[in-house]
């Protein structure tokens, strides 16, 4: 059964311009896209998404990026979702990423490595609840 992740194209990737080449690797992945859109996050907002890691060290500077400039939201669909777009991501640190991997490809460093994607079904769900409203899902 296919199910829905939640991703993000991160600022440092928008601003490179990475964005369209991104998107092509989504799509030739089988993933369908059923929510888009560019948003510039508040320090707030970025605060209330990564509230898990409220307790980490990097957590202020996380959240300092994530609100710094624009970045795209994404809601995605596919079989297996979560473990699919993690697969295409790749490793957090993009020195650890495979080859072919969205990270290794575009990320520059662990801080700023270019995508989000969720690490379960339940925070698929709030994530994407997090961002979009019903009537922005297609
Ligand atoms: P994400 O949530 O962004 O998809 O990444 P992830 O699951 O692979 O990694 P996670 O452990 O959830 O960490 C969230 C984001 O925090 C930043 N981070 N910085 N400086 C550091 O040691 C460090 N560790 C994590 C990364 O940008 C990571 O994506
Ligand atoms: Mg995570």
């Amino acid at each position: 059964m296919s199910s829905l992740t939640f991703g993000i194209i991160k600022p440092d990737a928008v601003k490179k311009g990475h964005s369209g080449k991104i998107i092509d690797k989504i799509l030739a992945g089988g993933f369908t896209i059923r929510g888009m859109k560019l948003i510039h996050m508040t320090k707030k907002e970025a605060e209330g998404f990564y509230a898990v890691h409220a307790e980490r060290p990097f957590y202020g500077e996380l959240t300092e990026f994530m609100s710094s400039a624009p970045c795209v939201v994404m809601a995605l669909e596919k079989e297996n979702a979560v473990k699919a777009w993690r697969d295409l991501m790749g490793a957090t640190n993009p020195a650890e990423a495979e080859v072919g991997t969205l990270r290794r490809e575009f990320a520059g460093s662990i801080g700023e490595n270019a995508v989000h994607g969720s690490d379960s079904d339940e925070n698929a769900t709030i994530e994407v609840s997090y961002f979009f409203s019903k009537l922005e899902l297609v």
